[in-house]
């Protein structure tokens, strides 16, 4: 009975599947994204970028949702969050996946950036993608620096008041960004206004396309392949570049080198 259930249910996805690809293409061009031949040496370290995307997708969803009941006002923002938390449904646990895959997204993030460097991923013609990867770790991190204001609580306003200080001793540029980021001298109902737009407008906003552009990239290019796995074509090369040589001594037009 089970057997016949599941075939029934193989056979309309089947159909619909094929309904939807005659029409769109979207199921090849599916298959064309999802499938990205990657080195089998170390093959694990190469999930860590979609580990990321699908961080960086889940804290989009979960913000727009968190949104809804935010209210970024300095009389509110604290009593907002504490709502959600409290009485809004599934708020809990909405916003405990938010804060949670922030932190998480940031391990994960270095993760991959580390992979990308020691599997030498960096190098020509990757060095575009390298850059970019570079903006989107810059992005992400102020993405948490904002989002921790935004709860508006003693860490988060310390955590702004000390860390917009530091930054405002950067030479020639710092105290002008501070100023700009404060809305003024000091952390006030003007910074929490301009940390929401920058968290949930401005980010959001340069993240998407650098994401893509991420991404098309890494599809132009392909994965490019472990140490080991350079290595090994290496000896490859040598070793064809050994019979050709070979060939030719077979041949009697010069002698082997060795
Ligand atoms: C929002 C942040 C990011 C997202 C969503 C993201 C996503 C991805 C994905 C899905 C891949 C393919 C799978 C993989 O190799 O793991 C990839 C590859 C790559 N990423 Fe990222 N990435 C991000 C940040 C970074 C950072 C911070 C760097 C380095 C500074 C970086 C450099 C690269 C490079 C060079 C590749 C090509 C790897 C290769 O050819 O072997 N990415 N990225």
């Amino acid at each position: 009975m089970i057997a016949r259930i599941r075939a029934w249910a193989l056979g309309v996805g089947q159909a619909a599947a094929d309904w939807m690809e005659v029409r769109t293409g979207v199921v090849s061009m599916l298959e064309h994204f999802l499938y990205e031949p990657v080195p089998k040496r170390g093959m694990w370290l190469y999930t860590l970028g979609s580990a990321t995307l699908f961080l960086i997708v889940l804290q989009f969803l979960t913000g727009i949702l968190l949104l809804f009941y935010y209210v970024p006002t300095t009389d509110e923002a604290w009593n907002s969050i504490y709502y959600i938390m409290t009485e809004a449904y599934f708020g809990l646990l909405i916003r405990g996946i938010h804060f949670w895959s922030a932190n998480v997204l940031i391990v994960v993030v270095g993760l991959h950036m580390l992979r990308t460097f020691f599997s030498g991923a960096y190098k020509a013609p990757r060095e575009l993608n390298w850059v970019v990867g570079v903006v989107l770790i810059l992005l992400v991190t102020v993405l948490a620096f904002t989002g921790y204001a935004l709860r508006w609580d003693a860490e988060g306003f310390w955590a702004w008041e000390v860390g917009i200080k530091i930054g405002s001793y950067t030479p020639f540029v710092g105290s002008y960004v501070a100023t700009f980021l404060l809305g003024g001298d000091t952390v006030g109902p003007a910074t929490l206004s301009r940390v929401f737009a920058i968290h949930v407008w401005l980010l959001p906003a340069l993240l998407a396309p650098l994401i893509g552009i991420h991404l098309y990239l890494l599809r132009k290019h392909g994965e490019f392949g472990s140490e080991f796995e350079y290595t090994k074509r290496l000896a490859e090369l040598r070793e064809r570049k050994q019979i050709e040589e070979y060939a030719l001594y077979e041949e009697g037009d010069e002698s082997p080198r060795e």
